[in-house]
């Protein structure tokens, strides 16, 4: 009988470790019924088993626990970034979302994407490598700074604007777009400095697989909304086209000497 129960346990197991308990050594892509959305590491985290593989019925606690043990995310700032994402399910009081609701144009997902086409233009969610490319033109180092990640966004807004007809950005756009271009300095970069290396970021775009193979591991600090907050400072700094870091303002003054010649 312990034999019978052991037979028994073994599909539960495999059933239990497919299902939110991935390894970063784990990978399976996506098959056919699967949801992926445009997140390349919500992908990421559901081909690594980190998140139910058929990428479904996400709750708080399958996000929070995902976030933690793939990326080392605290609880907080887990529970933070489902709260924001549960928009996406458009059933009101909802407890979980699917990697699919985040396809849903200008809920979340929105123009002027490093890897994704903008929606006028057909698919919003799979990778692009044409829109890829266009990106990584302008990361111009095997180490990429803030700048050159600032300087793919605002290419791709100047690209996206003068295309598409309905291109929209809006306030809170920019504010999740900031935190995208972030991301790959968070997952796979150095927090202080904002370096982070391009092969990292390359491979996981291409591939939605965590680059353990090119020797990247899971950062041993934990991840707090400090942290991110010190990181979208960085970021945004890195996308104003000032030359002088003076910050964002441009003073009453100076804007009415530009009348006064
Ligand atoms: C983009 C959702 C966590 C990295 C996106 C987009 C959505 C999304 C809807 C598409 C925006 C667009 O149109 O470009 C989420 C949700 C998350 C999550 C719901 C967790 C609750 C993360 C994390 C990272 C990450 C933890 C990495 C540290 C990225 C990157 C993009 C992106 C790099 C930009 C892709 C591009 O511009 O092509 N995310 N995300 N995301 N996300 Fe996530
Ligand atoms: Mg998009």
């Amino acid at each position: 009988s312990s034999y019978l129960s052991v037979i028994l346990a073994l599909p539960l197991a495999f059933a239990h470790y497919h299902d939110g308990h991935g390894s970063p050594s784990h990978w399976k892509p996506p098959g056919p019924g699967d949801f992926r959305g445009p997140c390349p590491m919500m992908n990421t985290l559901a081909n690594h088993g980190f998140l139910p593989h058929d990428g479904k019925n996400l709750t708080e606690k399958t996000v929070v626990q995902a976030l933690k043990s793939a990326l080392n995310f605290n609880t907080s700032l887990g529970s933070l970034m489902f709260e924001m994402a549960i928009v996406a399910n458009p059933e009101p009081n909802a407890t979980f979302f699917t990697l699919d609701h985040l396809n849903r144009h200008n809920v979340l997902e929105h123009d002027a994407s490093l890897s994704r086409s903008d929606a006028y233009f057909g698919n919003n969610h799979i990778f692009n490598r044409t829109i890829f490319d266009e990106t990584r033109a302008y990361w111009t180092d095997p180490i990429l700074t803030p700048n050159m990640l600032a300087n793919s966004k605002l290419a791709r807004q100047i690209n996206s604007r003068a295309s598409n007809p309905q291109y929209t950005f809006t306030s809170k756009t920019e504010a999740f777009s900031i935190g995208e271009v972030s991301a790959p300095i968070v997952a796979f970069g150095n927090m202080d400095s904002g370096l982070v290396n391009r092969t990292l970021v390359e491979y996981f775009f291409e591939n939605e697989r965590l680059p353990t193979d090119l020797g990247w591991k899971k950062k041993q600090e934990v991840i707090s909304l400090d942290d991110i907050v010190k990181l979208s400072q960085m970021i945004t700094q890195a996308t104003s086209l000032l030359t002088a870091k003076e910050g964002l303002v441009v003073r009453n003054r100076d804007l009415h000497a530009g009348f006064s010649f």
